[in-house]
């Protein structure tokens, strides 16, 4: 199984990129592709399109541009629901104390990374980055 665990514009300006990923390979994770890359906003529109009725939708879709993002791919049995639990909630302050938005994260916009939520997210959001 694999999952797509996406480093948002924050972290990328904050010079954390390698932090993240350190902390994934500590914690046994497998990864199998990391490819940077900024989104156009047609793609960050498509990338949140479960999203396009929300209120903070184009909030989401300026800072989703704002500098490029990190796709990271990473494998194993179910990683989905683990990568998940890894990173914390979504608002930084509620997440849980040594995930990754709890570490890092500012604000429920630059909370520092995305996760699949689904297996059939992770295969749809993994293209955006990969081609396999
Ligand atoms: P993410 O996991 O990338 O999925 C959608 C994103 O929308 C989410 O992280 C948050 O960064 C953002 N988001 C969710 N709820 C809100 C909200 N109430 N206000 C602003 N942004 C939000």
């Amino acid at each position: 199984m694999k999952t797509l665990l996406m480093i948002k514009p924050d972290a990328v300006k904050k010079r954390i990129i390698g932090k993240i990923i350190s902390i994934l390979e500590e914690n046994g994770f497998e990864i199998t592709g990391i490819k940077m890359k900024r989104f156009s906003r047609e793609e960050a529109e498509k990338f949140y399109e479960v999203h396009k009725e929300k209120p903070f939708f184009s909030e989401l879709i300026d800072f989703i541009t704002s500098d490029s993002v990190v796709g990271i791919r990473i494998e194993g049995e179910d990683i989905v629901k683990k990568i998940r639990d890894f990173i914390g909630e979504t608002e930084p302050k509620k997440a849980r104390e040594g995930t990754i938005r709890n570490l890092f994260g500012e604000s429920i916009t630059k909370n520092v990374v995305h996760a699949s939520d689904t297996i059939e997210n992770a295969i749809r959001e993994l293209k955006f980055f990969f081609e396999d």
